[in-house]
């Protein structure tokens, strides 16, 4: 390990949404390479059951919980893990979500949520974690995207602008502070199987994975991948995953006819129904 790695032995790794789905996996990935790894989210009783069974396999893992949607509660675990641990290495903002239902059904407060924890809990902690790194000039912050902007994927108007959002703001970052020691890598997810929101999706639709979800291990190493190799952008999907995305940009109707072709807006639509009636208080 040179004195400038953010993996391994004597650094401290933050891993956001560790309770549960993909983040978990990342979160195993991680501790794998050694040194302490800090799991969050919501639910003391998942964080509790995920750090035991990471400890149970020789990590050296704790946890915070903290609704990070609530103001100042970003800041507040960055300075509390700061203070336990003598500072943060490795950031992976990776807790985000969408609710999927549709845009003009939610509240616009409803809205902001869904923009609050996949954007401005990402950029909220950045800033949070940035001082103690530059001091030390060594640190890196990993995001977790989505392509959901790219491929207009049906109902995740909010979601997509939040994730191509985060992709702008890891850029500019990484760009920014690189030279002083401090990187950025945006990760940027297709559908994923195996764990996480879009396999749930499909348990409640009784939906099978297609050929287009890749395994969400594939996203824990990416995340590896991308701190060891200090990569500016992955994206975990089947195929030419880069190639196929710069099309989309150069292409911006290709998205919604290969969503039609595959069947994701009749999938998605049985699925907002699913969530609209589960949302609906009972008569
Ligand atoms: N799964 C996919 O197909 C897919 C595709 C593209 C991108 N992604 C991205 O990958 C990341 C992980 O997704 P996933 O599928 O693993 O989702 P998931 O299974 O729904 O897990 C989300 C995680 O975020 C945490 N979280 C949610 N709201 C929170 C809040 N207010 N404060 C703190 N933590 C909160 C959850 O923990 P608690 O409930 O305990 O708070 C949980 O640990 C997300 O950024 C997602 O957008 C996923």
């Amino acid at each position: 390990m040179n004195s400038s790695s953010t993996l391994g032995p004597g650094r401290t790794a933050l891993i956001t949404g560790a309770s549960r789905g993909i983040g978990v996996l990342i979160a195993r990935e991680v501790a794998k390479e050694g040194g302490h790894v800090v799991l969050t989210g919501r639910s003391s009783a998942d964080l509790r059951a995920v750090a035991s069974e990471l400890a149970a396999s020789g990590a050296d893992v704790s946890w915070l919980s903290a609704d990070l949607a609530e103001p100042g509660a970003a800041e507040a675990l960055a300075g509390e893990v700061e203070r336990q641990h003598g500072g943060i290495d490795l950031l992976v903002n990776n807790a985000g979500g969408d609710p999927l239902r549709e845009f003009h059904v939610m509240t616009i407060e409803e809205n902001l949520r869904t923009l609050r924890l996949n954007l401005v809990v990402p950029v909220t902690l950045s800033h949070a974690v940035l001082g103690g790194m530059l001091s030390r000039r060594r640190g890196q912050i990993v995001n977790i995207s989505a392509m959901a902007g790219r491929v207009s994927f049906p109902y995740t108007e909010v979601y997509a602008a939040a994730k191509d959002g985060l992709i702008g703001f890891t850029r500019v970052l990484r760009s920014d502070y690189r030279a002083r020691g401090v990187s950025a890598s945006v990760i940027i997810l297709g559908a994923i199987r195996g764990t996480g929101q879009g396999q749930r999706m499909l348990d409640e639709a009784g939906m099978k994975a297609s050929g287009f979800m890749t395994p969400a291990e594939s996203v824990a190493r990416a995340v590896v991948k991308a701190v060891r190799k200090d990569k500016a952008e992955l994206v975990v999907m089947p195929g030419p995953a880069r190639l196929l995305r710069a099309v989309m940009d150069y292409f911006p109707g290709l998205g919604p006819a290969m969503n039609r072709a595959a069947g994701a807006n009749a999938s998605m639509q049985k699925i907002i129904e699913l969530r609209e009636a589960k949302a609906q208080p009972a008569a």
